[in-house]
């Protein structure tokens, strides 16, 4: 058993990275034959696409994956702990599952992603969630195989979740969910440690993937037909600060050059977006001018509690040379309401800068305090009522210029990359433009996994409707 550590996962000791190359005991290869699975994925697309990674290895194993949960032989949740509801979603589901295992005990049941990494959450599994087979954390992905193996072998809970700063695990299997669109892991972990995150705690230090595997994976998608990849980790724009001589502008431009249609990354920090990254953006056609870039709040006062290391004038310096210089910038953000001391006045700060900004779109959320995180020990002596009042001030003002932005591509030419049947109508197709506008488009089936040129005949807060020309 090997559960984590709070004081463990806070620590960066400096020492170097490691790189594992992903490897399974040919023994574990049959361990899943005639039965099924079922992985139920919570939080970011970095979780999205560790999934990916999971179903793979469960293939490997001879598992086959279920349709339904109900159905599965094995199921496991793959979570996150970035808001109390998120970690509520976790325990109601789990609730469910007891029922499950109650009808057919054979059932296994396992919890990986962030919230296996919370002490606090392992504590509470180890007390009142017994009847559950396996726990596995972010940094040991790659030990699926032995954790599951082990804890058929033992017929009880095994927990085996690291509590160090993480390495790095090439080489791992993955099923994509889409065969035009792929999400590339370019690092992982965070060493920013904004006062209200628990990501630092969960994901570990910020590791880099060596360039080289990088771009290796991105010619293999393009040689496979893949139309778009995303570049994916917690705070993109710091990428190579640990390699050395080679940063975020450079591998933006080594992966544009190899010619994918669509490049895309998330997540951005304010305050490593430099310069030569935007001139970047600016010159290939096909980075597409699609930005997040996380406000969080528009109060310097609040910003320096939440130790995001930029003011208010920085960011909308940023936010109008970015505007200015790459065109047709669509750029979107996130928020949060109700940090510890937030006052009127900070409020009204942040609605001068979403009012200035007019985003495309802002997710907004109610802050909510993660154990062990500095922001959880401040003090907060605002209510509840007025947290959720300013959250819904804010969500008005936001869907006003979400309505806005979306109004101006009425009877417009966008280009969409077709991804399947619209959820909406199954006449249609759906897809997003390359300013990440959804489109439910009227066009032939067979144009699926293809980009094509759309004129918008309707347009709504949340999505566009349009026609293949
Ligand atoms: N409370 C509320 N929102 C949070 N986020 C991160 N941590 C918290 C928290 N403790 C939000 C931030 C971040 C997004 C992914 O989630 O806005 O950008
Ligand atoms: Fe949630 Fe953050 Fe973990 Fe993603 S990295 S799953 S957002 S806690």
């Amino acid at each position: 058993m090997l559960v984590p550590n709070a004081l463990e996962e806070k620590k960066r000791t400096g020492n170097e990275v490691k790189i594992r190359k992903y490897e399974i005991n040919p023994d574990y290869k049959t361990l899943g034959i005639g039965k099924s699975y079922f992985v139920k994925t919570y939080g970011c697309q970095m979780n999205v696409h560790d999934s990916e990674n999971i179903r793979a290895m469960l293939e490997e194993m001879g598992y086959k994956e279920a349709s339904n949960m109900e159905d599965a032989d094995l199921i496991l949740l793959n979570t996150c702990a970035i808001r109390e509801n998120a970690h509520n979603k976790v325990f109601g589901m789990l609730g469910r599952i007891k029922h499950l295992k109650a009808e057919r005990p054979d059932v296994m049941v396992g919890l990986c992603g962030c919230m296996a990494q919370e002490e606090s959450v392992v504590d509470e599994i180890l007390n009142r969630y017994k009847w559950m087979d396996f726990v596995f954390g972010t940094h040991n992905l790659d030990r699926l195989p032995d954790v599951l193996h082990n804890s058929i072998l033992k017929k009880k809970l095994e927990v085996e979740v690291y509590s160090c700063e993480g390495d790095l695990i090439e080489d791992m299997p993955v099923k994509r969910d889409s065969k035009y669109k792929a999400w590339v892991n370019i690092m992982y972990g965070c060493d920013k440690f904004c006062t209200y995150c628990i990501v630092p705690f969960t994901r570990g230090k910020q590791r880099s993937r060596r360039p080289h595997d990088i771009l290796m994976e991105v010619r293999r998608l393009k040689e496979d037909g893949y139309q778009e990849v995303t570049l994916l980790g917690q705070n993109v724009n710091a990428y190579g600060k640990d390699l050395g001589n080679y940063d975020m502008g450079d591998l933006l431009r080594d992966v544009a050059e190899i010619g994918i249609p669509r490049v895309r990354f998330i997540t951005s920090h304010p305050w490593d977006f430099t310069d030569k990254m935007i001139e970047v953006i600016a010159k290939y056609d096909n980075i597409m001018p699609y930005i997040h870039l996380p406000l969080q709040s528009g109060s310097d006062r609040i910003l320096k509690l939440m130790g995001r290391r930029y003011t208010k004038d920085s960011y909308l310096k940023l936010f109008h040379k970015i505007k200015d210089t790459v065109p047709n910038a669509t750029i979107t953000t996130d928020i949060i309401v109700g940090f510890p001391g937030e006052t009127e006045k900070d409020f009204q700060d942040t609605l001068d800068v979403v009012n200035e900004c007019q985003y495309e779109s802002a997710f907004t959320f109610i802050f909510s305090p993660r154990v062990g995180t500095p922001a959880a020990k401040m003090k907060d002596d605002t209510s509840l009522e007025e947290k959720e009042d300013r959250l819904h001030r804010l969500n008005k003002v936001v869907n006003k210029y979400s309505r806005k932005a979306n109004d101006k591509y009425l009877n417009k030419k966008v280009k969409v990359l077709l991804e399947g049947v619209s959820l909406k109508d199954d006449s249609m197709l759906m897809g997003y433009t390359e300013e990440m506008k959804l489109v439910n488009v009227k066009a032939p089936k067979e144009m699926i996994g293809k980009i094509v040129p759309v004129k918008i005949t309707d347009v709504k807060t949340w999505s566009l409707d349009g026609e293949m020309i």
